[in-house]
């Protein structure tokens, strides 16, 4: 794109049908990734993170749709594809490590095939010249390439996951989707694929959306944060605006949940109250109800949009928005 963004997701609405009614998972989400960019997605369990994410490699399952708005990539539109119009995109140029993947692989057939089978799936390519692929990806992802007809099970935790990151990078997507990552590694080896991660998107110039619980994974690999409540966006900014200049009580809350951001240990403050029910999202501002610094009924209301700090990309959806630091 001539702004130099590869992705815009503008307004987006992803809804999921079920028997009670429909799940507002993601409920007008919008922000912008410039070419070799990285952005962190933050938020308690069910903010809508992965499904935002679905709706991007558009992988959603069978009772989710994209309701509204637009994912624009390298100018062309993908909610607004068929399925297969969509299919020479994901992989090719926009790749998923899904939540959980390190123990999705098949653990009868060999780490080589099933990657030597992704490529193939998606390029014309000859078994040979697929494993010569392979292994240059080993060597990418720091595995010997003399391990890579291992079975998954021979593989350590960590070994398996820089197995998944080779098999996302197999056909050099300019956009990489990480969903928790690094969630089911012990901290040492988390360290290990977080550093590898760096490395790659610097040597391969690699965009990436990184989803996390762990605000301070992403304050090592992103930009910029993208701070989710309940299927919205409550704060968005470079990481330094995000941590040390939080505006959204929302925010502020979850920086305090991780005292290694600061290096201190201290007590960590869990949030009171539970997100809401997005059947039946309140009208007003989603976090209001677990807010400590409610002003009053405009936040049970009025639902406050994402306005801008001082005209920058540093932008906030709350009432207080004007002097709330330190209130
Ligand atoms: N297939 C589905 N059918 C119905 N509701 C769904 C489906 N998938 C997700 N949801 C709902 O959509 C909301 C957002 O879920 P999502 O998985 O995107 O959250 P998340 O931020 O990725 O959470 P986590 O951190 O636990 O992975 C939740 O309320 C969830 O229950
Ligand atoms: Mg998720």
């Amino acid at each position: 794109m001539k702004n130099g963004n590869i992705l815009e997701v503008k307004n987006l609405k992803t809804y999921f049908k079920i028997k009670q009614g429909i799940v507002k998972a993601v409920d007008d989400v919008s922000f912008e990734l410039k070419k070799g960019e990285s952005i962190g997605l933050v938020g308690e369990s069910g903010c809508g993170k992965t499904t935002t994410a679905l709706s991007i490699i558009r992988l959603l399952s069978d009772n989710g749709y994209i309701e509204s708005g637009k994912i624009i990539f390298d100018d062309v539109n993908l909610a607004a594809m068929t399925e297969d119009e969509i299919l020479n995109y994901r992989w090719n140029d926009i790749s998923m490590i899904f939540q959980g993947a390190m123990n999705a692989l098949n653990p009868v057939m060999r780490v080589s095939d099933q990657i030597i089978e992704a490529i193939q799936l998606h390029e014309s390519i000859s078994r040979e010249e697929a494993r010569k692929r392979v292994t240059e990806l080993f060597e990418l992802v720091k595995i010997n390439p003399n391990l890579m007809d291992s079975y998954p099970h021979e593989f350590s935790g960590g070994m398996r996951q820089r197995a998944i990151i080779a098999m996302a990078l197999a056909c050099n997507p300019a956009l990489i989707i990480g969903d928790e990552p690094t969630t089911a590694l012990d901290v040492m080896v988390q360290a290990q694929i977080i550093d590898l991660i760096n490395d790659l998107r610097k040597k391969l110039k690699m965009s990436m959306i990184m989803i996390t619980h762990d605000l301070s994974i992403i304050t090592e690999t992103c930009d910029k944060i993208a701070v989710m409540y309940a299927g919205k966006i409550a704060e968005i900014g470079n990481v330094d605006d995000i941590v040390f200049n939080y505006q959204h009580p929302y925010t502020e809350k979850l920086i305090k949940a991780f005292p290694n951001i600061y290096g201190e240990r201290q007590m960590v403050e869990s949030i009171p109250g539970t997100p809401p029910n997005l059947l039946n999202p309140p009208k007003g501002c989603r976090f209001a109800d677990r807010c400590h610094k409610k002003i009053g009924e405009i936040c049970d209301n009025v639902d406050p949009s994402l306005v801008s700090i001082d005209g920058s990309n540093h932008m906030v959806a709350c009432h207080l928005k004007e002097g709330l630091r330190n209130v």
